[in-house]
């Protein structure tokens, strides 16, 4: 259940990708010099991108299990990223081996790494998809394999919708996913924000302007409207290590370094 045989000639080296840029924040070995150079100015400018990816990341990995131990037996994750421990799959399987995942992400470079760390443990699949095109990722053959969608789906856009501009509609995107779900399904969903970091931040969309894809922080409010025709679950929406948080919990000092808000909610 994967999409495999990905030359390398389709990987670009000649610009950042903010997929690599990501794996270089996490401390990955899965970029290239292109990378490294724009990712380093990003953390020049702002080094709380550090913590803030590894609390993302982080996130991710805690409301994966909270679906998981709550029944959702099925989860498309688009924006996968390079595979980082634990993937979604790791954690769901934890819970129950049974759970299917279906990762989509637009980069070759993850596809490249797919096939090994994402796809090897079977109930899994990859595909190369755009969420700027969701009828064609729900549409998609390996969806179709893995997915019902008769029964409720954990749907994970994890730091994704900040690469798609506000003339992309991104709410658009989430209500075409939103509604091939049925109710019960659960939406994760995390966002970078110039919230708590205004001054910085024009330098570091000038660095993502030179990557495949432009940086779009958004308010409180614009993230909120993200979650339109679900109820958003306890603490609702916040910056993501005060989100459902192991053991005692980020520290106030911790939670402010992040820019980035999530939320898990529940279709309506
Ligand atoms: C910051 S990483 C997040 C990875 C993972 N979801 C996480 O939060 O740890 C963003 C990912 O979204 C992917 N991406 C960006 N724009 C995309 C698009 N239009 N369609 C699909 N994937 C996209 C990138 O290639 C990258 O792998």
């Amino acid at each position: 259940m994967t999409e495999q045989g990905f030359p390398a000639a389709q990987i670009d080296t000649s610009r950042p990708h903010p997929a690599r840029m990501y794996d270089y924040y996490l401390g990955g070995w899965d970029n290239y010099e292109v990378d490294r150079e724009a990712a380093q100015r990003v953390v020049d400018l702002l080094p709380d991108i550090i913590p803030a990816a590894r609390a993302n990341r982080d996130f991710l990995g805690r409301a994966v299990r909270f679906l998981a131990a709550n029944g959702i037996r099925q989860f498309i994750d688009i924006g996968t990223g390079i595979p980082t421990s634990p993937n979604t799959h790791e954690v769901a399987h934890s819970i129950s081996p049974e759970i299917r995942v279906a990762y989509v992400d637009n980069d070759p470079i993850v596809a490249t790494h797919a096939g090994a760390k994402l796809t090897g443990s079977g109930n899994t699949g990859f595909f190369l998809g755009d969420a700027r095109d969701p009828r064609s990722i729900l549409e998609h053959p390996t969806i179709g394999e893995l997915i019902d969608f008769g029964r409720p789906v954990g749907l994970m856009l994890v730091a994704l919708l900040h690469f798609v501009k506000d003339e992309e509609d991104p709410a658009g995107i989430v209500a075409t996913l939103r509604d091939a779900l049925p109710a019960g399904s659960h939406l994760v969903l995390s966002h970078a924000t110039a919230d708590f970091h205004a001054s910085d931040l024009p330098g570091v969309y000038k660095v993502y302007e030179g990557a495949t894809a432009t940086l779009n922080t958004r308010s409180y409010d614009q993230v909120l409207a993200l979650f339109d025709g679900f109820e958003i679950l306890d603490p609702g929406l916040v910056q993501v290590p005060a989100w459902r948080p192991d053991g005692d919990g980020p520290t106030p000092e911790e939670i402010s370094r992040v820019g980035f808000y999530g939320a898990v909610a529940r279709k309506l």
